[in-house]
């Protein structure tokens, strides 16, 4: 990404071209909600835990280096392979510094209320925009003192002697429901999450795999007495948020065909390549063994014609990260598709709706954002392209506008490309590997 001429990219700037087509087998980085949790379980439990496929991404860093500061030791052996001796949590000597990640802010938030310790929570520019309330009100009522100005970061967290909560999860959060679990390790009391719309449930799964017990039936969530941690091995799955962007390039670019393997298939994470199928999608899903609890697949999308369709808003949850590449999708497929439900995504890492809005029309694709819908207007191939389209800092913007550069008629550039490495280290050489110029 180094500044060039006239004709090439311009600081953090990045430009994908209409390509002729992407080929090829490739997997992408572990799972981000899994990695921050590997991490943070393993600081709380007694003894070793083993983590293979971490993913090395600026998000999940934070992570590491925050339950460092809470005590926990941290050692990396190799790409993606970590060890974390657990410990009772002591007072970090500095702020614990968030950067741009909302789920290692709440989940850390959660988990250091446990302890009777004082943190205090920072992050950058975006995080310090979106709100923490939704986390500090069960944590209060839990009985942790917080202090913030106007429940956004900074954050103070007192922790210690916590009872327990019966919390409704609304709006739908998976982040929400696993900071009360994990404040609830270390609470005395019924500890209850009612989910009225369930949510991504790797917290659950993985607090059982360290001893812990979780029950589950129908909405309700329910720690169980035994609460207490032993350290474990964890193997962490290709991110299936990071999978659709190389995916959906596969299924937009005329003859291409793209395979990515050893992807995690949890229901609750796996709305896109649904709503893909019924847009007509040919993707073809094969079994693969499981890794750490969690089903695996790899991945075939061949390109084909797609055609606009009405997405439920019940199925938010389950693809809450993926509307910024299926609004691309939908740019390129035959007819309107209609998006409910979307109230979260104005606060995600930016505001997405207007972001997603503003990228396809900068493409010339018309688009509108009413209330908590979005519309987009299917061109029935090739979108246009030829925006400069704002990022507005977000990772999966970027990645997004990217994409549409690859399958569009005329090249796409996004204004920065440097969150990226949030979620997706490598994503542009990844892309480049499989045929897809971008730069
Ligand atoms: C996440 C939950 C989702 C998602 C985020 C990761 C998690 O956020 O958007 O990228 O790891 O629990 P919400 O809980 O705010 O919906």
């Amino acid at each position: 990404m180094a500044a060039s001429d006239a004709s090439g990219p311009i600081g953090d700037m990045l430009r994908a071209e209409p390509c002729a087509g992407l080929a090829g087998t490739c997997a992408v980085p572990g799972d981000k909600s899994i990695s921050h949790r590997a991490l943070i379980l393993g600081a709380m439990a007694a003894g070793e835990t083993r983590i293979s496929g971490l993913l090395e991404g600026e998000d999940v860093l934070r992570t590491a280096a925050a339950v460092r500061a809470f005590g926990a030791e941290v050692t990396r052996d190799g790409p993606g392979a970590w060890r974390v001796r657990g410990t009772a949590w002591r007072s970090p000597a500095e702020p614990i510094d968030c950067g741009n990640s909302g789920t290692a802010a709440r989940l850390l938030m959660g988990a250091a209320a446990g302890f009777p310790i004082e943190a205090s929570f920072t992050g950058d520019e975006s995080l310090s925009a979106r709100p923490m309330e939704r986390v500090l009100t069960p944590l209060r009522a839990m009985g942790a003192r917080v202090a913030s100005r106007d429940g956004r970061l900074p954050v103070v967290v007192s922790g210690g002697a916590l009872g327990g909560i019966r919390f409704v999860n609304e709006p739908a959060s998976a982040q929400v429901k696993s900071a009360i679990l994990l404040a609830g390790l270390r609470a005395a009391g019924a500890v209850e999450v009612l989910e009225p719309r369930a949510t991504r449930d790797h917290s659950e799964r993985m607090l059982r795999d360290f001893g812990c017990d979780v029950a589950q039936a129908g909405d309700l969530v329910r720690l169980g007495a035994h609460r207490r941690l032993s350290g474990t091995t964890v193997i962490v799955p290709g991110d299936p948020s990071s999978a659709a962007f190389p995916l959906v390039a596969g299924l937009l670019v005329p003859g291409s065909a793209v395979t990515v393997t050893g992807v995690l298939a949890n229901k609750l994470r796996t709305g896109l390549f649904e709503t893909l199928r019924e847009m007509g999608a040919d993707l073809r899903i094969e079994p693969e063994d499981a890794r750490g609890g969690e089903a695996v697949v790899r991945i075939t999308a061949t390109a084909g014609p797609l055609r606009g369709v009405e997405v439920p808003a019940a199925r938010a949850p389950a693809m809450i990260d993926e509307y910024p590449i299926l609004a691309v999708a939908a740019a390129a497929a035959r007819g309107r598709t209609v998006m409910r439900g979307l109230a979260e995504l104005r606060v995600k890492e930016s505001d997405r709706l207007a972001a997603i809005r503003a990228g396809l029309r900068a493409c010339g694709v018309d688009a509108q954002a009413d209330g908590d819908t979005l519309i987009v207007e299917g061109c029935d191939g090739p979108p246009p392209g030829g925006g400069a389209v704002a990022a507005c800092g977000d990772h999966r913007i970027a990645m997004s506008f990217l994409v549409m550069g690859l399958a569009a008629r005329a090249p796409v550039t996004v204004d920065s490309g440097r969150m990226i490495d949030t979620s997706f280290p490598g994503f542009a050489e990844l892309m480049r590997r499989l045929g897809g110029e971008i730069g």
